[in-house]
């Protein structure tokens, strides 16, 4: 793969010295969903699919990118001294939200560089193409210019062009995942403080399998927006009683008990969803360490129904994935990941009965829905890093 990339990279931008070659994974969150801006823990992994970058520096200002992926776009080009977002630009703002945000925060870029990506990640699918596109361009800055940098301060910059570049408003979660991830380990984080553990992943006879829906997704944006503010909302509700700064500060219990603080029925739905899964996460995680893998499974399950009926961010294509799965033999558990709307499911299944999951879940769905699905058994990898 590298040398080849490389090659490529001498196609599209000539050849020359000075090349190195990058790798940042996508992400599958395992449970906790939605409680990462309500500071909540999450369980997500790194996977081993992810975005190659190929980059060498430039003597000039100017910024030169191109995607294998989105090869009729050709060649994506802008200077130093311009980084705005712009329409025409398309997938290239993330790589430059990244040098907008390196920049904001101090760290001189001066001179322009070239990157050829190419990613093994579906796109739009959930599995957070985009984070992998910031992490790998923040380990090639880093490189580059030899910034004094660890990996938490590129996953908080990373964030930051996401934030405020692109202009969505996600938690932490994805650009940790991708940034932190470790093999065959998921990282227990809790986005309060980011304080993180690794936990093995050892799922013995079973493997994890992704679904995704290939629902073209809408409104994704505006409705995960709708979300953090109704959440914020009941966290208001809640304080009036309460000295807590996030959702993920209070137990079940507690919140029974404080519910009638929140006037809107929906936003009492919400916010039981976001305190019940943080809950749910530390459970799962205790199960995943004391080898009952039936147990977390079964939490994978109820935090699809939560997502289902307390956020209402699945939809009728996820619901469909997740509910055939939960009838399949050899399925420990299964659920939607990520922001939800479309995108994909988790499940996973036992190894010998993985060929049957996929034909049955594949049959049913596109019976119902009137298109296909795509699987993938995916393995857990390393975060980004510059590949010797
Ligand atoms: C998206 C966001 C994450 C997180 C998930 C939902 O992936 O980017 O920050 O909020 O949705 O858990």
């Amino acid at each position: 793969m590298k040398d080849k990339l490389i090659i490529d990279f001498g196609k599209i931008f000539g050849n020359g010295s000075g090349t190195a070659v990058y790798f940042a994974p996508g992400r599958v969150n395992l449970i906790g969903e939605h409680t990462d801006y309500n500071g909540g823990h999450v369980f997500p992994c790194a996977l081993t699919i992810g975005t190659y970058a190929v980059a060498r520096m430039r003597e000039d200002k100017i910024i030169r990118v191109y995607s294998k992926n989105f090869e009729d776009t050709g060649i994506i080009e802008f200077s130093i001294d311009e980084l705005v977002k712009k329409k025409e630009h398309d997938w290239a703002n993330y790589p430059k939200g990244v040098v907008w945000a390196f920049s904001q925060e101090g760290f001189c870029i001066n001179k322009g560089f070239e990157i050829l990506f190419y990613g093994n990640i579906p796109n739009g699918a959930g599995l957070s193409s985009s984070a992998s596109i910031e992490l790998v361009t923040s380990v090639i800055l880093k490189d580059l210019y030899k910034f004094d940098l660890d990996m938490i301060e590129m996953v908080k910059l990373s964030k930051l062009a996401e934030n405020k570049f692109i202009g969505v408003n996600c938690g932490i979660m994805d650009q940790f995942a991708i940034g932190m991830g470790k093999e065959n380990c998921a990282v227990l984080l809790d986005t309060n403080n980011l304080n993180y553990t690794y936990a093995r992943i050892n799922l013995k006879d079973a493997s994890i399998v992704i679904a995704n829906t290939n629902k073209i997704r809408g409104l994704a944006d505006s409705k995960y927006n709708e979300r953090r503010s109704q959440c914020e909302e009941a966290l208001k509700g809640l304080q009036q009683k309460l000295e807590i700064n996030s959702l993920g500060e209070i137990t079940e219990e507690e919140f029974n008990k404080h519910k009638h603080l929140i006037k809107n029925s929906i936003n009492i739905k919400r916010a039981k969803h976001a305190i019940c899964e943080n809950q749910r996460t530390i459970k799962a995680v205790k199960a995943l360490q004391e080898e009952d893998i039936e147990t977390f499974g079964l939490l994978m399950n109820a935090s699809h129904v939560s997502l289902r009926d307390d956020y209402e961010v699945t939809g009728v294509e996820l619901d469909t994935l997740a509910e055939i799965a939960w009838n399949q033999k050899g399925v420990v558990g299964s659920r939607m990941t990520g922001a939800g709307f479309g995108g994909c499911t988790v499940s996973i299944v036992k190894n010998d009965y993985i060929d049957d999951f996929i034909k049955n879940v594949g049959e049913s769905y596109a019976e119902k829905i009137g298109y296909e699905a795509s699987f993938y058994v995916v393995n857990i990898g390393d975060g980004a890093r510059k590949l010797n």
